[in-house]
């Protein structure tokens, strides 16, 4: 069963000769409840493709079909309502709200959709940061912000995660923690998780493997055998 059904989704940046064709042409059906991978080398469309899925911005043309709507036709509100209820993000660019502590990025997050403060502070452990939990994002190292803004995403239970290279600033055993922490978050939620990752290794544990190059998605793989996070070799 497909979660979304993309239709010729295409992607322009700027206008006239300076032209950007990020996406070109893309139809694909994206499986439910599967971990995600997407390969590509740098300025291939993976950011933009996460983007428009994520309805964070709109497609020059095409249709991505979410439970019978065509998302690409919502309006700015409803794009808005549609990240708040079904979306985890987390962004290459880590996004933290400096004036808030760790938590309360957490939190900010979860009462969006009513969960508890409960749930913020199991999301923050989660990623091992309870102990730095009420420091200011300008206090954290860039892997921590990382990691609390994957806590943010995840602690929401949303739906569909969207991760932009979300271990890029992680050791090995911290970015091991975090695809086991992703892994279970999509088990217990019957979440869909899609992952951009420069690297081969992770794409090991994924159900099924994107491949982009110039603005087009060139493979997809189906794993029958994905390697647990414990497995991979960084
Ligand atoms: N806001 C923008 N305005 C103009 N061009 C853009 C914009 N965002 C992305 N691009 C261009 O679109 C293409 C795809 O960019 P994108 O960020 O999707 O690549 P990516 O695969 O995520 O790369 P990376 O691995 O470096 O993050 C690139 O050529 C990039 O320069
Ligand atoms: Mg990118």
């Amino acid at each position: 069963m497909s979660i979304f059904q993309i239709k010729s989704l295409s992607k322009n940046y700027g206008a006239g000769e300076s032209t950007v064709q990020a996406l070109k042409n893309i139809s694909i059906d994206l499986p439910k409840n599967k971990f995600i991978v997407v390969l590509g080398e740098s300025g291939s469309g993976k950011s933009t493709f996460l983007n428009m899925i994520g309805c964070m911005d709109k497609p020059t043309t095409g249709e991505i079909i979410f439970e019978g709507t065509d998302i690409t036709k919502l309006n700015k509100v409803q794009m808005t309502d549609f990240r708040k209820e079904k979306i985890g993000f987390v962004f290459q660019s880590y996004n933290l709200l400096p004036d808030l502590s760790a938590l309360e990025n957490v939190e900010f997050s979860t009462e969006i959709v009513n969960h508890s403060s409960e749930e913020a502070v199991k999301a923050v452990a989660s990623v091992g940061l309870k102990g730095r939990m009420h420091h200011f994002p300008g206090q954290l190292s860039g892997g921590e912000q990382q990691r609390i803004s994957i806590a943010r995403a995840i602690a929401k239970a949303p739906e569909i995660l969207l991760c932009d290279e979300p271990t890029g600033a992680l050791d090995f055993e911290t970015g091991i923690r975090i695809l086991e922490v992703l892994k279970q978050v999509k088990e217990a939620h019957n979440s869909t998780v899609i992952f951009i990752t420069h690297s081969k290794e992770i794409a090991k544990i994924a159900d099924v493997v994107l491949r982009m190059r110039s603005g087009e998605i060139i493979e997809y793989i189906e794993n029958e055998t994905p390697l647990a996070p414990s497995e991979v070799e960084w």
